[in-house]
């Protein structure tokens, strides 16, 4: 037997399961997992000895090459997918936006034409739908036909991205017909406009008017409401980027009562707090992004959240603005800073270390949150999100014991600072392979642009 690829001596780690084991590749698939499998012919054996290996991750909420807020996200498909592969994630879910008055089919085909030349990783996407008339409607079915199978709705930015709740109610049944998810920004949109009008007027402009124009309610009100909403419709939800608790409890109780209720939150609300714009001067517009930094205690009750199941998945919403000539699009006007902050690259590290590494949950709990859970919940699994005969070969040689600085001199995303900065984590990917293919090995990218692949994904079947 000779196979293409052998990682020899690793102990592996799925959802379910560790234990000592090679894995075997042949033409980007996985095709034996066991003891000393036969390496002698094989094209290549990487040692593993002493590393985890973990199936790639899946991030599911990113917005590459994206127009917003007057300016386009920093990062594109080649760069970042990249930076992606360098932190381990070798699938991302980004958004292909409909402009009001467009056809859902243009969003798909536009943001194909950006990804498809320069990805290096595999991709797929959410709709983002920002108009509902009937034409569009009747076209939500054709898009999850054609592996489009999740769509994201706002109930925030009135006048721009946010939809009324007749049209969400809309394309929840919709979703209940075929099998899409749904996945909601829950803010409050209407009531928060009021804040920002009021805090404007009294000459509030600097950055953590941004966050403190946003309050926690306007979250909870609309995650409870977008619930609500999907209840009656008989679809499930899925909440991205809660920052909350007063949202989670939303979460909580939803899952209590048994509903396919999902959420997922980044690393940036685990991490960071509304102390990070204690800064000098327009600084705090690095941390300018929606929903908003919350008060710091809001930390452990998300880690909690993540342990007890609460929250499924975690995402980085990654949609980096460059501080130069970007945020600063913003000075002496917060509603004027592009909103999004830069994440792809860190978040397996960021959750490993303060989740396994601080003993906060297990190793197969935190596969299951970058990897396994976003597979199943998005239609990729098994193909992806598991070390399984048969699946996808996206794999990482994971040093638990490395210990790195997060740092924008060092970072891979095309984006002037880290909003991460001198944050140390404890645990590295060391090798990637998407595919079967090595792409990150020895701190090189051994990718090229182009080589990912458009996922078509599979409706949503359960956890
Ligand atoms: O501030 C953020 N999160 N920007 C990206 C758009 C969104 O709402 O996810
Ligand atoms: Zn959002
Ligand atoms: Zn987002």
């Amino acid at each position: 037997m000779a196979f293409d690829t052998v990682i020899a001596n690793g102990t592996v780690v799925t959802a379910t399961d560790t234990y000592a084991a090679d894995v075997a590749i042949e033409a980007g698939k996985i095709v034996a997992i066991g003891r000393s499998l036969p390496r002698e012919n094989a094209g290549r054996v990487i040692e593993a000895g002493g590393k985890y290996v973990f199936p790639g991750g899946i991030d599911v909420h990113t917005h590459l090459d994206m127009p917003f807020g007057g300016t386009i996200t920093s990062d594109d498909f080649e760069t970042g997918t990249r930076a992606a592969l360098f932190g381990g994630t070798t699938t991302l879910i980004d958004f292909a936006i409909q402009y009001k008055g467009q056809s859902l089919r243009t969003a798909f085909d536009t943001w194909m034409q950006k990804a498809a030349p320069k990805a290096t990783s595999d991709y797929s996407f959410h709709c983002i739908i920002t108009d509902l008339p009937d034409a569009q409607l009747e076209e939500m079915p054709a898009l999850v036909r054609d592996g489009v199978s999740s769509f994201k709705l706002f109930m925030a930015y009135p006048g721009v991205l946010m939809l009324d709740d007749g049209s969400i109610f809309k394309a929840f049944r919709s979703a209940a017909q075929t099998g899409a998810m749904i996945c909601m920004h829950a803010e409050n949109g209407g009531a928060i406009d009021v804040i920002v009008k009021q805090a404007l007027a009294e000459g509030k402009t600097a950055p953590k008017y941004h966050a403190l124009t946003r309050p926690t309610t306007a979250e909870a009100e609309a995650t409870a409401r977008a619930i609500a909403l999907a209840e009656m419709a008989g679809a499930p939800v899925y909440i991205v980027h809660l920052s909350c608790n007063d949202a989670l409890e939303k979460v909580r109780e939803a899952r209590d009562r048994g509903l396919p209720v999902y959420a997922e939150t980044c690393p940036q609300y685990l991490y960071l707090s509304i102390e990070n714009f204690d800064v000098p001067g327009f600084e705090g517009a690095k941390y300018v992004f929606t929903p908003p930094l919350r008060e710091k205690w809001h930390q452990e009750k998300l880690w909690q959240g993540l342990r007890n199941d609460h929250l499924q998945v975690v995402s980085t919403d990654h949609c980096p603005f460059c501080y130069k000539e970007q945020k600063e699009l913003g000075m002496g006007d917060f509603t004027k800073i592009p909103n999004g902050g830069p994440g792809i690259e860190h978040r397996m590290s960021l959750v490993y270390s303060g989740g396994v590494a601080q003993g906060r949950f297990s190793l197969n709990r935190f596969v299951e949150l970058v990897a396994t859970t976003p597979a199943k919940l998005f239609g990729l699994y098994p193909r992806k999100g598991t070390i399984a005969v048969g699946s996808d070969a996206d794999l990482v040689i994971f040093d638990p014991k490395r210990q790195h600085t997060i740092s924008a001199k060092t970072h891979h995303m095309r984006v002037d600072y880290s909003m991460f900065e001198g944050i140390k984590v404890t645990g590295m990917p060391d090798v990637v392979l998407s595919r079967g293919r090595v792409v990150v090995e020895g701190g090189r990218f051994l990718g090229r642009a182009g080589q990912g692949e458009f996922l078509k994904r599979a409706t949503y079947a359960g956890l």
